[in-house]
Order: C-alpha cells, then sequence, then structure tokens
C-alpha cells in the first residue's frame, strides 16, 4: 500500500462542536503520525486462515449455507481481525489488515476466504437488487450516473460515500494496472471544518434529503425515502453522504426540491472531503483488506484501466456486516439502517430477491453471534 497525501498537512480549526469522536476525526497527517490503523498479519495468522478455509470450503457450496464453525480459524488471527474492526467501529473508522493469504488462491478460493471472515464478525447485509450478500467490485460495464448505476460494477472514479453496514470490509484480489486508487476521508473532521467555517451549512445538511433506493427496493417499498447527511446524538457525529443517491433522490417528482443551500452545502462538503490534509489515498494490495465504518468515514475511489487478461482483472469482494457491538445511532438514521441500538441486525438493502434461504441465514448467523433480529433485518 502506498499512503500519498498531497499539500499541507494542517489540522482542521476548533470547532464549537463537541461530538465525541476524537479519534475518528482524522486527519492525513493524524494517520502518518500513527500507523496503528495499519495490521500486518504474519506467517502464522497466513497459515491459520489456510488451514480453516481448507477444513470448511466445499466447491459449489452456496455461501449462504456455512456456518461460522465451519471455518476455524483460531481466535489469535481472528482476534487481530475483531480488532481492526472495533478501530473501523469504535475507533478511527479506518483501519487496513495487509496480509491475507493471497498467492495460490483462486478467486473463488479468496472469496470464501472473505466470507469466511466475516461469519466470524457480523452478519453479512444485503446489497443490491440481486439480494447478494457479497459482491466482486468488478468492472463489468455499469454506468455510475445512471439512475440504477452502482458504482462498483464500473470503472468510474466514484463520489464519497457511505456503503450500508456497520462496517465495509474490501478485500484486493487484484489490483488494476493504471488507477483505482482507494480514497477515504473522515466525515467527523469534515463535519467539524464546516461547523467552523460554514455553521450555516452545516446546519442545512442536518436536514432530510430525499435518498434513491436505485430501483434496488421490494414490490411496496417507496423508490426514496428521507434521511439527514449529517445526524448527531447527543455528542457524537454520523456522515451518512451518498452524492449518488440523493441526487437521484431529488429527482423524484414526489420528492422535495432541491434547494439553493442544500445544493451549496452539498458542494462544500464534497470540497472539504476533498482537501489535501483530509483526503488520504491509498492503494490497495492483493491480501489487503480495508475496513471502514459506515457512519464516520467516506470513501470513494480514482477511476481505472484494467488488463486484457480476464484473470488479471481489477478484482475486490465487498461484504456490508452489521456487527455484536456496533454504535448507537440517531434516531433519523432509521429510514435506512433500521434499528438504532446496537446488538441488533441492521443495514443493508432487501434488494427484489430476499427469500427464506436469505432470512435463515441472517436469523442463524444473528443467533451465533448473539445478536437479535427484528422485521427491519434483511
Ligand atoms: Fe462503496
Amino acid at each position: 500500500m502506498s499512503l500519498a497525501a498531497s499539500g499541507s498537512a494542517s489540522t482542521p480549526a476548533a470547532t464549537t462542536c463537541r461530538d465525541g469522536r476524537d479519534a475518528a476525526a482524522w486527519t492525513v497527517a493524524d494517520l502518518e503520525r500513527d500507523t496503528g490503523w495499519i495490521r500486518r498479519l504474519d506467517d502464522a495468522d497466513r497459515a491459520d486462515l489456510l488451514a480453516g478455509l481448507r477444513a470448511g470450503r466445499v466447491p459449489g457450496k452456496p455461501f449462504l449455507e456455512y456456518r461460522r464453525e465451519d471455518f476455524p480459524f483460531g481466535e489469535r488471527v481472528v482476534g487481530r481481525l475483531r480488532d481492526a474492526v472495533d478501530d473501523a467501529q469504535h475507533g478511527r473508522g479506518v483501519a487496513l489488515v495487509k496480509g491475507l493469504p493471497r498467492e495460490g488462491l483462486a478467486p473463488e478460493d479468496f472469496e470464501c476466504l472473505t466470507w469466511a471472515i466475516g461469519l466470524h464478525l457480523g452478519v453479512a447485509r444485503p446489497q443490491d437488487r440481486m439480494s447478494n450478500y457479497i459482491n466482486p467490485v468488478k468492472d463489468v460495464g455499469a454506468v455510475y450516473r445512471s439512475p440504477t448505476g452502482r458504482g462498483y460494477s464500473s470503472k468510474s472514479e466514484l463520489d464519497f460515500h457511505v456503503d450500508g453496514g456497520d462496517v465495509v470490509l474490501l478485500s484486493c484480489y487484484n489490483q488494476a494496472p493504471v488507477g483505482g486508487d482507494s480514497l477515504c476521508s473522515s466525515g467527523v473532521a469534515a463535519w467539524r471544518v464546516l461547523v467552523d467555517e460554514r455553521p450555516d451549512l452545516a446546519r442545512v445538511l442536518e436536514q432530510p434529503v430525499p435518498h434513491s433506493r436505485q430501483g434496488e427496493q421490494p414490490e411496496g417499498v417507496a423508490p426514496w425515502f428521507l434521511m439527514p447527511i449529517f445526524a448527531r446524538t447527543r455528542d457524537e457525529v454520523c456522515c451518512t453522504w451518498n452524492r449518488n443517491r440523493i441526487t437521484n433522490g431529488f429527482r423524484f417528482d414526489d420528492a422535495p426540491a432541491c434547494s439553493a443551500a442544500q445544493t451549496e452545502a452539498m458542494a462544500v462538503l464534497d470540497e472539504i472531503l476533498r482537501r489535501p490534509e483530509i483526503m488520504v489515498r491509498m492503494r490497495l494490495e492483493p491480501g489487503d483488506v480495508q475496513i471502514l465504518s459506515d457512519f464516520t468515514t467516506l470513501h470513494s475511489r480514482t477511476a481505472f484501466e484494467d488488463h486484457e487478461d480476464a484473470s488479471r482483472k481489477r478484482t475486490l469482494y465487498r461484504l456490508w456486516l452489521s456487527t455484536p457491538n456496533g454504535i448507537t445511532l440517531p434516531e433519523s438514521l432509521s429510514p435506512f439502517w433500521g434499528a438504532t441500538g446496537p446488538g441488533v441486525v441492521r443495514g443493508g438493502t432487501p434488494g427484489q430477491h430476499h427469500d427464506d434461504t436469505r432470512r435463515a441465514f441472517v436469523a442463524r448467523q444473528a443467533e451465533t453471534l448473539g445478536m437479535r433480529v427484528t422485521p427491519g433485518s434483511h
């Protein structure tokens, strides 16, 4: 991984808003000064992961049929991975684990390894119209800007956004030869800058705005919903910015119109997120897994050019996880996430193929992890 930042590394000016998330309000300088957010697995960890994968993997077996105990990785490496998830949820909001076994693994083995790791850490959430609980992040020619487009299936540069779990895990199998760098910015740091520089616009971004479901909703569910971009509890702030979904949300005839103040506020937010002292750039390498909070850390990636050889094309695997020890959310985030308390399966987008097999997986995995399921736990 290369961690590249250009420009100065100044800290955002102090703000009158206390949000209780100092670690999550990192700047590029903070991540360069203390690299504890990067964890390197060792040979023993890799051996434990490979042994567990070999013990459990049955080629062709549907992922939703696996159970956590099928993959006995051992507490040592699982503890390291759990620490990274906890740093993402309760600390910096960003973690990078390097050194998953990759050499000699076929893409489907590496995908299964990613899935199996997820079984130890949380309840996977559905991510799309097809109700998939894990997705390859790979260019299949999708158009990101279309009303039903999703960035992960394109090779476009993406807007800053969050995904739909407590945390998102992104494991890297192949990287592109050109581009495809990950970009991350702290929504908490951006909030502090906004409150300091433009408190009027900070207030605007606390108002609910329409979010499109990108045409992925099941029958009977409205195609858009209202949710704020920044939401606060008494002393914490969450940022769930997603320009693509909000831009499409404002286009619905029955949705509220976008005001001039909202347009300005969203533009200023995007400008802050890309400031050199705020935005960190990292290049995932094969065997890396990036773990981000979906409540404090915005992510994006640069456009890329891919290999001609199909076997070498940029391939990452993405999991959205609801975790047993997530943070307490502001009530205003319930339109997407459902339950706001920790320990309840929440988040995800049910899609149009959410069937008994999927419901059974969620119930079984929740029980394994001691979590509760509600009607909103797709
Ligand atoms: Fe994403």
